[in-house]
C-alpha cells in the first residue's frame, strides 16, 4: 500500500496513450491497490494509471458506491447526453460543465483476468468516460463548454443538492 504521485497538466505524460495490459500478475495488483489508495487521499471519483505515470489501460474509479477496478476497459454501448459539473485530479482548480453521455456499458477484465461488464448512469457513467479518455491521451479539459470559478462551483453543487439543476 502506497500513495503515489499525481502527475499535473503540463506533462507530455497525460497526452500520451496508454497500452493494455497483458500480464495480470503481482505487480498489477501492486498498481490497482496504490491507485485505490492514491484515489482515496486525493478524495477523487476516478484516477487512470497515466495519472501515477504508468502508460497502461488500467483504473479505478468510486463514485461513493464503492471501488471498480478496469483492466483494458471498453464502451461498448452509450446512451442519452448529459450536461455536468467535471474535475480531474491531473488538474486541480479547474472545473467546468462538459456533456457525456448519460449511461454507458463497458467491457473489462479484473485484476485477474476476469471479463467483468460495469453499466454506469449519470455520475459513473460520467466517471468511466473520463478515466477511458485518459488511456487514450484524452484529457476533460478540450471537453468543457463552460469554465466554473470557485464561487461558481460551490453556487452548482448547492443547487445540485437542492435537486435542482
Ligand atoms: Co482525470
Amino acid at each position: 500500500m502506497a500513495i503515489r504521485n499525481i502527475i499535473k497538466d503540463g506533462d507530455e505524460i497525460l497526452h500520451k496513450k496508454s497500452r493494455p495490459v497483458e500480464q495480470f500478475d503481482e505487480k498489477l495488483g501492486q498498481l490497482l491497490d496504490d491507485m485505490r489508495d492514491t484515489m482515496k487521499d486525493a478524495e477523487g471519483a476516478g484516477l487512470a494509471a497515466v495519472q501515477v505515470g504508468i502508460l497502461r489501460r488500467v483504473c479505478v474509479i468510486d463514485v461513493g458506491d464503492g471501488v471498480i477496478e478496469l483492466v483494458n476497459p471498453q464502451i461498448v454501448e452509450i446512451s442519452g447526453e448529459e450536461e455536468d459539473l467535471e474535475g480531474c485530479l491531473s488538474f486541480p482548480g479547474v472545473w467546468g460543465l462538459v456533456t457525456r453521455p448519460e449511461t454507458v456499458k463497458v467491457m473489462a477484465k479484473n485484476r485477474h483476468g476476469n471479463n467483468i461488464m460495469v453499466k454506469g448512469t449519470g455520475l459513473k457513467a460520467r466517471a468511466l468516460c473520463h478515466e477511458i479518455d485518459h488511456m487514450n491521451g484524452v484529457v476533460f479539459k478540450s471537453f468543457i463548454s463552460r469554465f466554473l470559478n470557485e464561487k461558481e462551483v460551490e453556487r452548482y453543487n448547492r443547487r445540485k443538492k437542492k435537486g435542482g439543476k
